[in-house]
């Protein structure tokens, strides 16, 4: 019995991919490489001397993702194919909507066919909005999201709790992620977002590669210690790891919907961030303070002990361990 992972050769695929192989678990990856490339699975085999079956194929092609099902014994599915680009999101709404909701409707609705009802879920804290209270539980409230990517985030938890409402064989695990940094720490896997990077830790990192001038902190005015926005930033291994217990959890428990936080529970500043990557890496991160981005809250992290409770499930990771293996990948 396979785990099935469409976009599986990206930044939180890969790395899930390396700690299911290394769990001792059979994988299946289906990628259309629209935001990875192929080496990227010669990396994962090389991480864990182990091989696995590759679908080059968008999981919105029912047809083929049919004959995936037929052609494996395929015992759950864990859905890393949805856009992420928040700015992108904005512009492309219907690509958006369509890739991440009709991509999710597709795949759902063909493992219902094949009778395969084990989902996990990559949700975002970005489903909390505007936080009702810092830390974020999972019972807070969810909802006025900025941008068509967290909307789709939302949706899609909605839908997943409309179908287990349906039908409660359905084992499903909603994982809200933080932000994820960093990068496997063999170097051979990590985050290459195309073009200027959105996210803070690729833009510190190639500002110190010295390929970009100086970092824009947005905004040094919020109510935070130091003024600048404050978030939970999480090691891509830490959170790779959750999904492998995430797993184990659906196997064991029973049948039912879940939702977990994955952050650390400690929110650091831009400024600490850009403080904690100059000590990791000697590296310098010129930076100017500039307006605050739309859309951007002051402070949002994770009240993670759900996850530590009932998955057994820790960040183990230190921010050092985050800005150099970041680091360490891309240079
Ligand atoms: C965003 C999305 C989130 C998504 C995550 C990872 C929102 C509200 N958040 O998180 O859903 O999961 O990306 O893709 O849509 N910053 C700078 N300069 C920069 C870049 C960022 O100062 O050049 C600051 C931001 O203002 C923020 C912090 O760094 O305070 C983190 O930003 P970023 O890495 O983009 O993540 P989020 O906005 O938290």
């Amino acid at each position: 019995m396979a785990v099935l992972l469409p976009g599986g050769a990206g930044f939180i695929g890969s790395h899930t991919a390396v700690e299911l192989l290394n769990s001792g678990k059979e994988i299946i990856i289906l990628d259309n490489f629209s935001n990875s490339k192929p080496n990227v699975l010669d990396a994962i085999k090389k991480i864990t001397g182990k091989e696995f079956k590759f679908y080059e194929m968008d999981y919105l092609n029912r047809d083929g993702l049919e004959k995936v099902f037929q052609e494996n014994k395929i015992e759950a599915v864990m859905n890393f194919a949805g856009y992420k680009a928040v700015g992108e999101s904005v512009k492309k709404p219907i690509e958006y909507y369509t890739n991440n909701i009709s991509g999710a409707l597709v795949l759902l609705d063909v493992m219902k066919k094949y009778n395969c009802k084990k989902f996990i879920f990559s949700s975002s804290a970005t489903v909390y909005g505007e936080p009702e209270k810092i830390p974020l539980t999972e019972d807070c409230k969810t909802g006025g999201t900025t941008n068509p990517y967290g909307t789709t985030k939302l949706f899609i938890e909605q839908i997943l709790k409309d179908i287990y409402a349906s039908d409660s064989t359905w084992d499903i695990c909603i994982l809200r992620y933080f932000n994820p940094v960093g990068a496997h720490e063999s170097g051979l896997i990590g985050e290459e977002p195309q073009g200027i990077p959105n996210n803070l830790m690729p833009y510190i990192v190639r500002v110190a590669k010295g390929e970009l001038k100086e970092l824009s902190v947005f905004g040094d005015d919020y109510n935070t210690p130091d003024g600048t926005g404050v978030r939970d930033y999480i090691h891509v291994v830490d959170l790779a790891k959750g999904h492998v217990l995430a797993l184990d959890k659906l196997d064991k428990e029973q049948k039912g919907l879940y939702i977990y936080n994955l952050g650390t529970g400690t929110g650091y500043s831009v400024l600490d961030m850009v403080k904690a990557f100059e000590k990791a890496t000697g590296k310098k991160v010129p930076y100017k303070i500039a307006p605050r981005r739309d859309g951007d809250i002051a402070i949002c992290y994770a009240e993670p002990t759900k996850a530590k409770k009932e998955l057994g499930w820790e960040a183990t990771k230190t921010l050092e361990d985050m800005c150099l293996d970041a680091w360490n990948y891309i240079k």
